[in-house]
C-alpha cells in the first residue's frame, strides 16, 4: 500500500472507532506555515518558496495571520504551541526562537546544517539566534534593515531635494516639502512603526557604539543619558511632518502614500521595498533609498527566520524538504529581490538585485566587518520580547503626546526597561 493511502485507510478506521484522528495523517507531503506576510510584496516573495517547494512535491498550508511586526502572529504561535499543535516551521524573530529553543520545542537541523556547512555562510551574528547549544533550529531566510528611507522621486524632483546626510537634512528636506504642501512623512502610528523609526533616530544622535551600550548592553547610564534625550527630541521633531490621520494606519498603506506620490518618504524596514517592487516602480528611476540620515556604514538588522518546531516523525521529512528549500541559493535570491530584504546567505550573487539590494547587500557585509552591524530593539534582535514591548510602549506614548517630554521619556525608558528584565 502507497504511503498516503495507507494513511487515509488508517485514519478512516480511526475514525470509524472513534478515535482523534492525527491532523498529520491525511499528508506527509505538506507543510504547515505561520507567517505574518500579508501584504501584495510580502505575498509576492512567499509565493516563490511555494512554488519552490510544489516542485519538489510538497503541499503548502498557510496560516497566514495579519499584522505588520508579527505580534498577533506571535500570540497565535504561541496557544497552538501551548495546544500541542505547532505548525511545522513558524517565521520568527530573534528572542521570540530562542525562548522556543530553550523551552525544548524546536527540532534539531544538524543533519542538514552540517552537510550543507551553514556555518560558513550565516553571518556569525545571526547565528546566535539560528543555534542553541550548536544545534540549528531556525533558519534565516534574509536580512532585513530597518534604517533606510524610501522616497517617491518625482516629488523629490519637484521638491529639488537632495539626500540628506545627517538628520538637520532631513529635518530641512522635510520642511521642504511641506512648502510645497505635499506630505512629508508617511507613518503609521502603531507601537511597532514608532519603535523601528525610532531605531534609526537613536543609531543617527549617538552612533553605532551608543546604540550598542543603550540596546544590547543596556547600560543605565546610556539610557539615561543627554544623548538619549537628544534622540527623544529628535523624534519629537518629527511629529511635525505626518499628517492627522497617521494613527493606527498600516505600513503597507504608508508606502501606498510615498509611491503615489500623496507623501515624500516613508522611514522603513526595507520590506517596504517590497511594496513598490509589485507596483512596478523601479529603483532609481520612481523611487530612491537611501540609509537613515547619519546612519551611513551602519545596518539595523531583523532577519525572518523559520523556528523549526517538534512534529510527529512521519512529518519530519516535509519539514527538512522546507529547510533545505529556504537555504537554497536560489530561493534566497528569488525570495528576497521581491521582499525587500537581501540573501542570508553571504555566498548569494548581487545579480538578480536592484540598486537598493545590491546597496543593501554590500553594507551588510561592510557593517559586519566593521562590527556596526547591530540587532533592532523593536524588532527583537537587541532584546527578549518583553524589552522590546516596554520600549516601544514608551516610544510610543511619547510620540502621541501621552509622555510629554524627552526628560519624562528618558525617566520612563529606564523604568519599564528595569521593570521589564
Ligand atoms: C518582518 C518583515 C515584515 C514586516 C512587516 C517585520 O517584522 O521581519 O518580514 O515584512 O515585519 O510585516
Amino acid at each position: 500500500m502507497k504511503l498516503r493511502n495507507f494513511y487515509l485507510a488508517s485514519a478512516m478506521a480511526a475514525s470509524a472507532l472513534g478515535l482523534a484522528v492525527p491532523a498529520h495523517a491525511a499528508d506527509v507531503k505538506q507543510v504547515q506555515v505561520l507567517h505574518w506576510w500579508t501584504s501584495g510584496g510580502e505575498a509576492a516573495a512567499l509565493a516563490t518558496l511555494k512554488s519552490y517547494l510544489a516542485k519538489e512535491g510538497y503541499a503548502w498550508k498557510d496560516v497566514p495571520i495579519a499584522g505588520g511586526g508579527g505580534a498577533a502572529a506571535m500570540t497565535t504561535l504561541k496557544a497552538m504551541v501551548a495546544a500541542g499543535n505547532p505548525p511545522t516551521a513558524s517565521q520568527i524573530l530573534g528572542y521570540y526562537a530562542l525562548d522556543y529553543a530553550k523551552a525544548g520545542k524546536l527540532n534539531d537541523l544538524n543533519v542538514l546544517a552540517t552537510k550543507e556547512h551553514w556555518d560558513k555562510v550565516i553571518p556569525k551574528a545571526l547565528q546566535k539566534f539560528t543555534t542553541t547549544n550548536g544545534k540549528w533550529d531556525a533558519i534565516p531566510i534574509n536580512i532585513h534593515s530597518v534604517n533606510w528611507l524610501w522616497i517617491n522621486k518625482a516629488v523629490m524632483d519637484k521638491i529639488g531635494g537632495t539626500e540628506p546626510k545627517n538628520f538637520d537634512e532631513f529635518i530641512a528636506l522635510l520642511d521642504k516639502a511641506k512648502k510645497a504642501g505635499v506630505i512629508p512623512l508617511a507613518l503609521g502610528g502603531q507601537p511597532w512603526q514608532e519603535g523601528t523609526m525610532f531605531d534609526s533616530v537613536v543609531m543617527s544622535t549617538g552612533g553605532p557604539a551608543f546604540y550598542k551600550k543603550a540596546f544590547v548592553d543596556l547600560d543605565p547610564t546610556a539610557l539615561k543619558s543627554a544623548t538619549m534625550k537628544k534622540a527623544f527630541d529628535n523624534l519629537a521633531k518629527l511629529r511635525a511632518y505626518v499628517d492627522p490621520n497617521y494613527a493606527g494606519r498600516d505600513w503597507n498603506l504608508a508606502t501606498a502614500m510615498v509611491i503615489k506620490g500623496d507623501a515624500l518618504v516613508q522611514v522603513m524596514g526595507d520590506w517596504a521595498k517590497g511594496e513598490f517592487t509589485v507596483a512596478h516602480k523601479v529603483a532609481g528611476k520612481d523611487f530612491l533609498c537611501y540609509r537613515f540620515p547619519g546612519t551611513e556604514g551602519t545596518v539595523i538588522y531583523n532577519t525572518d527566520m523559520f523556528a523549526m518546531f517538534q512534529v510527529p516523525a512521519d512529518l519530519r521529512g516535509a519539514q527538512l524538504a522546507l529547510a533545505d528549500a529556504v537555504m537554497s541559493p536560489a530561493v534566497q535570491s528569488a525570495f528576497n529581490v521581491i521582499k525587500g530584504s537581501v540573501p542570508a546567505r553571504m555566498d548569494v550573487p548581487d545579480t538578480a538585485f536592484d540598486m537598493c539590494g545590491k546597496k543593501g547587500i554590500a553594507d551588510v557585509k561592510k557593517a559586519d566587518a566593521a562590527g556596526t552591524f547591530v540587532g533592532s530593539m523593536t524588532q527583537n534582535y537587541a532584546q527578549p520580547p518583553a524589552i522590546a514591548t516596554a520600549y516601544t510602549d514608551v516610544v510610543t506614548k511619547f510620540f502621541h503626546g501621552e509622555i510629554k517630554t524627552s526628560d519624562a521619556a528618558v525617566a520612563e525608558l529606564s523604568k519599564a526597561i528595569d521593570a521589564a528584565k
